[in-house]
C-alpha cells in the first residue's frame, strides 16, 4: 500500500453527489490521511483504475451504466485491491451475490453507514492484508512442498537405481511393479496424492535387498531355507534404510509392509487385514502378478495367466479381495499389459 505520502488512495464510484459528498466529508471529518478521488460511472472506473490502482475501491453497486460486480468479474484472478460495496436498502441479495464474486464487504447505505465508513474501510483493509498473508503463506508453503517433492523422487530415483545395478535380475521388477500398482490404485478412485506416495514406494519397495549378498540374489539356482530367509530380511532392513526420510507418505512402512498377506501368513510381522496399509495390500498384488511374470536365475516365468489365477484364488485369504479384483479387471477387462 503507498500510503506513505499521500495517505490511503480510495476511488469512490458513486454516480450520486450527494452520497460521494456525505462520504467525502465522513473522511474529512476523521481526520485521517486519505486521498479519495470519485468516479461517477464504471467506465470512469475503468479509466482511473487503469491510470493507478487505489488502495481500495468503494463502490455503489448501482451504477449508471451496469453493476458494481462487473468491475469484480473483471478484476484478475489475484485481485490487486479490494471493493468494499455500497448497496440501496432492499439489495441485499445483490450484495451477498457481490460477495462471493469477491467483494471484502457491503454497507447498506445510510447516513450512519456513510457517517462511519473511514472505520469500515479500516477494517476492509486490515481484513485484505491478513488475507493477502494468508494467501502469500500458502504460495510459499506450496512451493516449499514442491521443492520437497522433487528431492524425494529424486533421492528415490537414486536408491532404486543403486538396488537395480546390484541386482540385474530385479533391474525393471520395481518399476514394473510400480507401473501396476498405480493402474490398480487408480481403478480403486485413489487420490492422486495417495497415488504418488505409492509410486515412491514402489519404485523402491525392494531397496533392502542391498544388504542381501549378490551370490544369493543373482544365484541360478533355488535358494536354501537360510539363503532364503536372508533374502526375506529385506522389507525389514527397507524399513529400516527410509524411516528416518522426511516425505509427506509412510514410504517406510509401506516398504515394510509389502510382504505381509491379508491373514496374517506372510513377513516380517505377520499382519492381517486393516492393519496392512493399503498401499502395502496393492503392491503385495502387483509384486506377486510382476515376479511371476518375470524369468528369475533359477526358474522360468510361470506367465501371467498363472499369476492372475492366483491372485484370484487366494483373494480375500493372502489378497485384499478390492486390490484383487481391481488387478483382475485391469488384465482382463481393460488390456493391462506389463512393457519389457
Ligand atoms: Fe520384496
Amino acid at each position: 500500500m503507498r500510503s506513505q505520502g499521500e495517505g490511503v488512495i480510495i476511488l469512490l464510484v458513486e454516480d450520486n453527489p450527494a452520497h460521494a459528498e456525505a462520504v467525502k466529508c465522513a473522511f474529512q471529518d476523521s481526520g485521517r490521511k486519505t486521498k479519495l478521488e470519485v468516479a461517477g460511472s464504471l467506465r470512469e472506473y475503468h479509466e482511473r483504475v487503469a491510470a493507478q490502482a487505489p488502495d481500495i475501491a468503494i463502490m455503489d453497486l448501482n451504477l449508471p451504466d451496469g453493476y458494481a460486480i462487473e468491475a469484480l468479474s473483471s478484476q484478475p484472478g489475484d485481485r490487486p485491491f479490494p471493493i468494499l460495496l455500497m448497496t440501496a436498502y432492499g439489495d441485499e441479495l445483490v450484495a451477498v451475490e457481490a460477495m462471493k464474486a469477491g467483494a471484502i464487504d457491503y454497507v447498506v447505505k445510510s447516513s450512519e453507514a456513510f457517517a462511519v465508513m473511514p472505520r469500515t474501510v479500516e477494517r476492509a483493509l486490515r481484513e485484505w492484508h491478513l488475507l493477502q498473508e494468508r494467501k502469500r503463506a500458502e504460495k510459499n508453503l506450496l512451493e516449499t512442498n514442491q521443492r520437497l517433492s522433487q528431492a524425494i523422487t529424486a533421492t528415490i530415483q537414486v536408491l532404486s537405481m543403486t538396488v537395480e545395478a546390484r541386482d540385474p535380475y530385479t533391474a525393471g521388477h520395481q518399476r514394473r511393479t510400480t507401473i501396476l500398482a498405480e493402474a490398480i490404485a487408480g481403478e480403486m478412485g485413489f487420490p492422486p496424492e495417495k497415488i504418488e506416495g505409492l509410486r515412491m514406494a514402489g519404485k523402491i519397495h525392494d531397496i533392502g535387498k542391498i544388504s542381501v549378498p549378490s551370490e544369493i540374489l543373482n544365484k541360478p539356482a533355488k535358494l536354501t531355507p537360510a539363503e532364503h530367509d536372508l533374502v526375506k530380511e529385506h522389507a525389514q532392513k527397507g524399513y529400516e534404510i527410509l524411516k528416518e526420510v522426511k516425505s509427506p507418505w509412510p514410504l517406510a512402512e509401506i516398504v515394510y509392509q509389502h510382504h505381509e498377506r491379508m491373514n496374517g501368513s506372510g513377513y516380517p510381522r505377520g499382519l492381517k487385514g486393516d492393519e496392512i496399509l493399503v498401499e502395502a495390500r496393492i503392491l503385495a498384488v502387483s509384486d506377486t502378478v510382476e515376479a511371476m511374470a518375470s524369468h528369475r536365475p533359477y526358474r522360468p516365468a510361470p506367465g501371467v495367466e498363472a499369476a492372475l489365477e492366483e491372485i484370484d484364488k487366494s483373494k480375500g485369504v493372502l489378497y485384499d479381495s478390492d486390490v484383487a479384483a481391481a488387478c483382475l479387471k485391469l488384465f482382463r477387462e481393460k488390456g493391462f499389459i506389463f512393457e519389457a
